[in-house]
């Protein structure tokens, strides 16, 4: 049999600060009401430079969780591959930085840039170098601070974007478990409806002690939010012709939080119901690459997913990039 690629842990990390609709109603002109009503998001984390709360630290927090739920050393990685846009550095890439923490001293390490998109590029990179054997064991992480690159006095933006991180470890498996097809996409000549500028933000006083960067985002949300749909739809779509199954055989869907109306028409058109779409855009906000780990590692920690189990994991964002990846739970 050959050999899939199979997810045997799990692991997330958020930064400690909540930061509540009200408390942005201080800091931009907006409302608790709006917000919730647009986006779904009443809560969503943000790093301080006064905790140990740099991308390294919440990538090497997550992927910590992930080896230990799996079992597994990180002298027994081979690669480690992180989907960001926030890393610490330029370079060298978090993948090396959570490298270092972690002592993976086999591992090869390098970063993706696929903006929200990141996770289910670096875990198809996974799946391909183990399915050409060129790997048994990989570390895929999505690692993002979006609080260093938001412009603080955009209100159409600061209110949806959070930091977090979330991992897995992906095993080399003669299973018939493990990930089915993974389905990525992109279109640049959509890049200016996301992307950023070299800019600096104005940090309002409740939020001093956040990182920044010399750039800040700007989006497009409303032409951004009817591409999410359809795009995230039709990758769907793809992935399961792919693998000859229906929405009806899909026991869990985690898609790329970002808004939860988004969320709901993804599934109203792919006929999936709400109680088989795994959902914490509430608490989190929009983690970008973060989002999917961090969600999946909920839904397991949960007990909503049993081996054998179909997922599809699916997400849109920056580049334009889009993509989808479905798999039998093999945990
Ligand atoms: O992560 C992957 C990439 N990101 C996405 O996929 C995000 C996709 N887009 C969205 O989620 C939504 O488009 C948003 C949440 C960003 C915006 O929701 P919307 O329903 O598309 O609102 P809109 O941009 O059409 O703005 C409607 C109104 C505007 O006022 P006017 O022009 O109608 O007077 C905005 O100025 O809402 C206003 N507005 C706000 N009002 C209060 C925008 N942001 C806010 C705010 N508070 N925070």
């Amino acid at each position: 049999m050959p050999y899939k690629s199979c997810i045997i842990g799990t692991g997330s990390s958020v930064p400690e600060r909540v930061l509540s609709n009200q408390d942005l109603e201080e800091i931009v002109d907006t409302s608790d009401e709006w917000i919730t009503r647009r986006t779904g998001i009443r809560d969503r984390r943000i790093s301080s430079i006064h905790r140990n709360e740099t991308s390294t630290d919440l990538g090497t927090r997550a992927a910590v969780k992930a080896m230990e739920m799996a079992g597994v050393t990180a002298d027994s990685l081979d690669m480690i591959v992180v989907g960001t846009v926030t890393p610490d550095n330029q370079f060298p890439s978090a993948a090396c930085m959570v490298q270092k923490e972690i002592n993976a001293v086999n591992a090869g390490a390098f970063d993706i840039s696929a903006g929200c998109t990141g996770f289910l590029y670096a875990l198809a990179m996974a799946d391909n170098a183990i399915r050409a054997g060129h790997c048994r064991r990989v570390l895929v992480a999505g690692i993002e601070r979006l609080s260093s690159i938001v412009d603080w006095q955009d209100r159409s933006t600061c209110v949806l974007l959070a930091d977090g991180a979330g991992a897995v470890v992906v095993d080399a498996r003669e299973d018939s478990n493990g990930i089915l097809s993974t389905h990525l996409k992109s279109d640049g000549n959509l890049g200016e409806l996301l992307y950023s500028t070299y800019s600096t933000s104005t940090i309002p006083e409740i939020l001093k002690d956040i990182d920044t960067k010399p750039f800040t985002l700007r989006m497009e949300g409303n032409r951004l939010f009817k591409r999410a749909v359809s795009y995230m739809a039709a990758i769907s779509r793809d992935a399961l012709e792919k693998n000859n199954l229906t929405a009806e055989d899909i026991r869990l869907v985690v898609p790329h939080q970002a808004n939860i109306r988004i969320i709901d028409a993804l599934a109203h058109t792919l006929g999936i119901p709400l109680e088989k779409v795994f959902t914490n855009v509430h608490k989190y906000g929009n983690t970008s690459s973060a989002s999917i780990p961090i969600a999946l590692d909920e839904a397991n920690h949960a007990g909503l997913l049993k081996t054998g189990d179909n997922v599809l994991l699916v997400s849109f964002g920056a580049g334009l990039t889009w993509g989808a990846a479905l798999l039998k739970w093999s945990m």
